[in-house]
């Protein structure tokens, strides 16, 4: 690709790391009255990954968009992990991706072929999920930008929100953590190219084998790690849940090459805004590892699924997604009820 603009320096941040601040959304959202019929399963209301709308007593619909800058240089990749990204979201709340829309802008008086591989890398990851590309709507404007409008079904009783998480079960995390360091990483530092090998083969991986696993085991709430870090989608979880989510730090999946990152000060703006997002939340017990700490606020971009589940359903299914391929997932923490000590819809990080 050396010969091609570099995506990743055509914009200023990138993937999942530029999403609008919550604090500053939920300002602009909060007096506005939608309308919403009494079909409407999953709203605004409690941060879910997606909408989910009833269609009939079998059939349900799950709605989610998600698209942002090049986190990548090369653009079939940069389509690949777009597309696999907003396809996360359908499998977060359990759901089979069914149909999608492409959204892109592209500046038109760059190369054209640049736009044909990132429509490309996303038709293929569309292909892989078996998720019909039927339209799309696009803009000529100086960022490119490119993600999937997604529709798909589930039995509404198999629907998996963020609400449902119960004190006695147990947390796994399914993908590795440090997205938001390892591309900052890539676009300010020189990784080595098995970290970036890694990031990649990371960021461009569905959450289906995963998603069907833990509706297959019946797992009480499910959400997917995204922008907003671990810290930020756990405290969703444990907010609309009304528990407490508990990690355990050591447990926690990390990409190779993350703690390099971190410590060579790659932080992207969300580890910040992450922070403000969830402060009055999080709980830290024992001693603070400085370094590891930046993992629980980094945003990721096509991050893994955090499902909560009955204990003692849960190795069994670690096993299971394990060997589907997500090799690196584990058991991460557990759900405890609110207390003196700790608020419903609080976080701890135990170091
Ligand atoms: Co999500
Ligand atoms: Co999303």
């Amino acid at each position: 690709m050396s010969n091609k603009v570099r995506l990743t320096q055509m914009v200023t941040s990138a993937g999942c790391a530029a999403k609008i601040f919550p604090y500053i959304l939920n300002d602009a959202l909060k007096d506005i009255k939608w309308y919403q019929d009494e079909n409407v399963m999953v709203g605004f209301s409690g941060n879910d990954d997606a909408g989910v709308y009833r269609l009939s007593d079998e059939l349900a619909l799950i709605q989610t968009t998600d698209f942002f800058t090049p986190v990548v240089d090369d653009p079939y990749t940069y389509g690949m992990i777009a597309a696999a990204n907003s396809l996360s979201d359908v499998y977060a709340m359990g759901g089979n991706p069914i149909n999608a829309l492409n959204i892109v802008a592209f500046p038109q008086k760059e190369d054209l072929s640049i736009l044909k591989e990132i429509l490309a890398g996303g038709a293929d990851k569309a292909r892989e999920a078996k998720c019909s590309i039927v339209g799309g709507h696009s803009v000529d404007i100086a960022n490119i930008l490119y993600g999937l409008a997604v529709t798909g079904t589930a039995h509404p009783n198999n629907i998996k929100g963020n609400d449902s998480a119960k004190a006695g079960d147990v947390l796994i995390l399914t993908k590795g953590l440090g997205t938001g360091v390892l591309n900052n990483s890539v676009k300010y530092a020189n990784p080595e190219q098995s970290d970036i090998n890694g990031l990649i083969a990371s960021m461009s991986r569905l959450n289906r084998n995963a998603s069907e696993l833990m509706v297959k085991y019946g797992a009480s709430a499910c959400t997917d790690v995204t922008g907003f870090g671990l810290a930020g989608h756990s405290m969703q979880m444990a907010k609309a849940s009304k528990v407490v989510l508990n990690f355990n730090i050591s447990n926690l999946p990390v990409l190779q090459g993350a703690m390099k990152a971190i410590r060579e000060k790659q932080l992207t703006r969300g580890d910040k805004s992450n922070r403000i997002y969830t402060q009055d939340f999080v709980t830290n017990k024992g001693t603070v590892d400085t370094e590891k700490d930046h993992l629980l606020y980094d945003p990721q971009t096509s991050g893994g699924l955090l499902i909560s589940i009955e204990e003692i359903k849960a190795e069994k299914l670690l096993a299971e997604i394990r060997d589907g391929g997500d090799e690196i997932a584990g058991i991460v923490g557990f759900v405890t009820e609110s207390n003196n000590d700790c608020k419903s819809g609080s976080i701890v990080f135990n170091f």
